[in-house]
């Protein structure tokens, strides 16, 4: 589901409940101030970054006005140790973390925000966030309590994990590469084939995979509720229904709609480029006759030397966007990547193929296809493709280089390029330009 920014703009702050009931729940607020990409000149494929910060009121407490990737979202409830009921009550106990947050998107996939999905379903606050928080982390989920969303989706390995497969209970393996579980608030279906509608559909998914976490969801709503600082949050946070498979879903979904990767070197670049194409003439004229420009050119100069990209990498994002390389063709938009589902031949040498997307949408022209990844923060995750056969970002920019693998399936936007051994050391180097840091995760404190 696509929402559109300004539909969900009417909800005031003043209006909101600070009642522990699920308010308003037909309409989630995004925030409306945060500023455009600047005005100087704007490409429709490059303006995805703005040297600008949203401002954020400190000073009023009725805010709820929050840029995801802020450290208190998922540090969890202050203190050390496991979690005990006392704190668990305090923390519910106070109002604000109740209050459905106005969001904003950090620097770079800010201009993904009319992208944003899910949250009007399913509003974001403190403590749904801190409840999806515990169970991303909690092997109590699964069947032998070995297997926590983090053992596939580690916060150390990019959120998803350095071996070629998924590693489940009692050491199985499946045949797909663990993706990476953050920046998911601009995306729709879920998995390599999409299979899943939304976060919170995926989210129970691996509970009851026999090669995951091997449980039954009945068992693992039934260890949950047994446990009285998950069963009081659920209460809280959900009403009457309490502990549910969907409910569980949701906390879960909702936590990881707050893990977003922050501006990188690559969005600074973005904010200042524009400025970067004009004279030096004119760049001095601005001084005079717009200064408010020129002040934004200022602070995007500085923000853009703070966080530099190399020469390369400069030169690799010119061939990353640029029509005929045309990696933009599919990694496009704030999370550099279209969501859709192309055939670039990976794996279909092999006897009996993964068809990916054809299973779910019985498509000929899906043979083989599979969901296009993020580009943000791809460095930190190896190994790659959904099968993770490719080890480096060099050898997939080979891939892609030699035009893929040929099969009747293959995109047509797959082709052999013309690059020299410089033009696939730039691709790299773009693409590690691209990594912004993520946010302060707080592993342990679970609930007792
Ligand atoms: C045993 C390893 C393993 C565990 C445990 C696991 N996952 Fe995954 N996860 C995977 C693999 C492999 C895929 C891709 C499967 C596919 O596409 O068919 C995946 C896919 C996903 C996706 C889809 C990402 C995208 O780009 O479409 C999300 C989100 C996700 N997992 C979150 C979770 C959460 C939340 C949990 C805990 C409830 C969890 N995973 C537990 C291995 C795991
Ligand atoms: C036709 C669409 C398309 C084009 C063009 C394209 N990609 Fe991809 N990219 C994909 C898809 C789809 C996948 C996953 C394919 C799979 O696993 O079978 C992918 C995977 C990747 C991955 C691995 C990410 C991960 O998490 O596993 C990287 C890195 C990547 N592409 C970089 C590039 C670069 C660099 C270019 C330009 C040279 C490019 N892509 C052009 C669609 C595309």
């Amino acid at each position: 589901m696509r929402m559109p920014l300004r539909a969900l703009c009417g909800l005031s702050i003043s209006l909101m409940s600070l009642t522990f009931s699920g308010c308003a729940q037909e309409s989630a607020p995004v925030s409306s101030s945060s500023k455009g990409p600047s005005t100087v000149s704007q490409e429709a494929t490059a303006s995805i970054g703005s040297a600008e910060k949203p401002s954020v009121p400190k000073d009023d407490a009725a805010s709820a006005e929050v840029i995801l990737g802020s450290p208190e979202l998922t540090a969890g409830i202050p203190g050390e140790g496991s979690l005990t009921s006392d704190q668990i009550q305090a923390w519910l106990e106070k109002p604000e973390n109740h209050v459905p947050l106005e969001i904003v998107l950090p620097l770079g996939l800010m201009a993904g925000t009319s992208q944003v999905q899910g949250i009007a379903d399913n509003l974001m606050t403190r403590a749904k966030i801190e409840l999806g928080r515990q169970l991303y982390f909690d092997k109590r989920l699964s069947a032998d309590s070995t297997i926590s969303c983090a053992s596939c989706h580690d916060p150390d390995e990019g959120f998803a994990k350095h071996t070629q497969f998924g590693v489940g209970i009692a050491g199985q393996m499946g045949g797909r590469n663990s993706p990476v579980s953050y920046n998911r608030i601009v995306s729709g279906a879920q998995f390599w084939d999409g299979r899943a509608a939304s976060l919170e559909a995926q989210a129970v998914g691996p509970i009851a995979n026999p090669i995951e976490m091997g449980n039954t969801h009945e068992k693992a709503v039934e260890t949950i509720a047994g446990i009285p600082g998950y069963e009081m949050q659920f209460r809280v946070i959900f009403g009457d229904d309490g502990v549910t498979i969907d409910n569980i879903g949701r906390a879960i979904a909702t936590f990881e709609r707050a893990i977003v990767s922050g501006p990188a070197p690559f969005d600074y670049y973005e904010g200042v480029r524009p400025f970067l194409a004009m004279k030096p003439a004119d760049l001095d004229a601005l001084k005079e006759d717009d200064p408010e420009a020129y002040a934004k050119y200022q602070s995007a100069k500085a923000a853009a030397d703070a966080h530099p990209m190399s020469e390369s990498a400069v030169r690799g994002r010119d061939l990353f966007f640029n029509e005929k390389v045309g990696c933009t063709a599919c990694h496009v938009g704030a999370n550099l990547a279209d969501e859709k589902y192309h055939n670039l031949g990976v794996g279909m040498t092999a006897e009996t193929p993964d068809l990916g997307r054809f299973v779910v949408s019985n498509k000929e022209e899906d043979k083989g296809a599979f969901k296009t990844p993020t580009i943000r923060n791809v460095a930190l995750s190896a190994p790659y493709m959904h099968d993770g056969t490719q080890k480096t970002l060099e050898e997939v920019v080979e891939h892609y280089a030699k035009g893929g693998t040929p099969n009747q399936w293959l995109s047509t936007k797959i082709k052999k390029l013309d690059l020299k051994p410089e033009d696939k050391a730039d691709l790299v180097e773009f693409m590690k330009a691209c990594t912004g840091e993520f946010p302060k995760i707080e592993r342990g404190r679970l609930p007792e």
